[in-house]
């Protein structure tokens, strides 16, 4: 698909269909608005009027124009109350009618952006989610799908129109910075939604390396023999149960060979979470393969960044295992003696992804970072407290926290702060070992951050815990079931921002 920022008049434009916004209870059509409706034979005054469209958030309705103009259908998107607006309704309201237009055949959209600006929200952010929300809408998992004739209706074109010459240029950057978020978010949700059977830890290696190819990224992948050597036995415990044996992934980004102290990202990769000895019940268990989303998003933001040339040192860490039971895997009561020299005394198997970043953590120091951020669907609990609308935030560093929450709320990819009190340490006191690694139910996502704590150098960081927002079992208005890719646009807006 493709998708630009254009000048023009709205009654002009030739496409398929346009698409604009209009708030509930506003029923009298003002300015642009009103003059493309005389022009299109007032068929939107006509529907307002009957009340046969009420502008209530998501709701969609398709006109037919009476006079000829440019386009052959108007598709209304309802906003929702003004004063109830901010940047993601608008780009729900994109999402859902791309999505409506799809259906419908409509291939070549023109979305009319001066129909969804308020005074409350800048243009260039509005450019920017109104492109996010038609690239992440009509995003479709359908490699596997042989024979869905549904599957062939694509939109190959979404023009993002203003009238208005004066924002053009801002509106175009809005959307080619749009495009590369988005795009990546949509590469990151194809990696999480690909069966582990295809994405094994060398797979996803594979798939670094070839980003770094086509990106000039320096990439590095150790393999077990590499990870023996290094006393990685975290990543080594989870992984030894499977004949897909684990990698550690490194990616980095350095401008201009820059050499200054870099962000780190981590990502917990582990491609199958059977929960090992330990095992899972089987209800959903298949969706388990979404586990290294945390990787996913890692990789798929260094795509981000060095497509945008940021001014920025970004290194992206990827531990990757498939966590199996069998014969050869670790086991409950097992002690591993992890890279940094702690002693961790195995409780569950199935808290398997401290373990692998617990190593990723301790390799961090050595690039003496600015700031550490690890992405990961770490606990179930974190399910429980936030469900899928918002990532757990923990970390040791307030003012690093508040930038991330900062860049969460204009992505939308929501987050809320967690404690990190040393109290919650507690559960994980171990008598044979330095730590357990894990203390029980109660507080999980807590606990397991207190245990990820113990094994980072020092610097400022913080923990994202992604088990709820990376995967959905229902659709959203610019989310079909599945994965989301969160993460890509939340760390792209984060390092974007990072230097302002
Ligand atoms: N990958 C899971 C966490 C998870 C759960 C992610 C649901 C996405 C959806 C993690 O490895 C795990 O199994 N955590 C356990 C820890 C427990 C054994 C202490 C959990 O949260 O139940
Ligand atoms: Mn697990
Ligand atoms: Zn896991």
């Amino acid at each position: 698909m493709k998708i630009s920022a254009v000048l023009g008049k709205a009654a002009e434009i030739k496409a398929n269909a346009l698409v604009l916004g209009l708030f509930e209870e506003e029923v009298k059509l003002r300015g642009a608005a009103e003059s493309f409706d005389r022009a299109a034979g007032g068929v939107i005054s006509e529907v307002l009027r009957k009340s046969e469209f009420s502008g209530k958030l998501n709701e969609i309705t398709c006109l037919s124009p009476k006079k000829e103009i440019g386009v052959s259908r108007i598709v209304l998107a309802g906003l929702g109350k003004r004063a109830e607006y901010n940047l993601d309704k608008a780009r729900q309201a994109i999402g859902k009618a791309s999505m409506f237009c799809r259906e419908r055949g409509l291939s070549d959209l023109a979305a009319w952006a001066d129909a969804f600006v308020d005074t409350s929200i800048a243009l260039d952010e509005l450019g920017v989610a109104l492109a996010e929300g038609a690239i992440l809408a009509l995003y479709r998992f359908s490699k596997y799908k042989t024979e869905d004739e549904d599957q062939k209706k694509e939109v190959s074109r979404v023009r993002i129109l203003t009238e208005n010459a004066l924002q053009l240029s801002s509106l175009r950057k809005a959307v080619s910075y749009a495009e590369l978020t988005a795009q990546a978010a949509n590469r990151a949700r194809d990696l999480v939604n690909a069966p582990s059977n295809e994405i094994t830890p060398a797979a996803l290696a594979d798939h670094a390396r070839k980003l770094a190819r086509d990106r000039g990224l320096k990439c590095q992948v150790m393999g077990p023999e590499e990870l023996k050597r290094r006393s990685m036995n975290g990543i080594l415990g989870v992984g030894k149960g499977s004949a897909n044996t684990p990698r550690f992934i490194i990616a980095e980004y350095a401008p201009g060979k820059r050499t200054g102290a870099p962000i780190v990202l981590v990502g917990k990769g582990i491609t199958f979470d059977s929960g090992g000895i330990s095992i899972k019940p089987a209800q959903n268990m298949e969706e388990m393969k979404g586990d290294m989303a945390g990787a996913a998003a890692v990789l798929c933001t260094l795509d981000v960044v060095s497509q945008l040339k940021l001014p920025l040192r970004v290194v992206g860490l990827m531990p990757a295992a498939e966590n199996m039971p069998s014969g050869t895997s670790y086991k409950p009561g097992d002690i591993l003696r992890m890279a940094s020299g702690k002693t961790v005394e195995i409780v569950s198997t199935d808290a398997e992804g401290r373990l692998l970043l617990a190593d990723a953590l301790h390799y961090a120091s050595k690039y003496k970072p600015e700031a550490v951020i690890d992405v990961a669907t770490l606990t179930g609990a974190c399910v429980i407290a936030l469900g899928e609308y918002a990532s757990g935030l923990l970390g040791n560093d307030q003012a690093l926290i508040e930038k991330i929450k900062r860049a969460a709320e204009v992505t939308w990819e929501r987050v809320w702060q967690l404690p990190l009190w040393d109290d919650y340490a507690e559960p994980l006191k171990s008598e044979v070992a330095d730590t357990t690694n894990t203390g029980g139910r109660p507080g999980q996502t807590i606990v397991a951050s207190k245990f990820l704590q113990k094994f980072i150098g020092e610097y400022r960081w913080a923990h994202l815990d992604i088990a709820g927002t990376s995967f959905l079992e229902k659709e959203r208005p610019y989310n079909p079931k599945g994965a989301t890719g969160v993460g890509v646009r939340l760390l792209s807006r984060l390092l974007t921002d990072w230097t302002r």
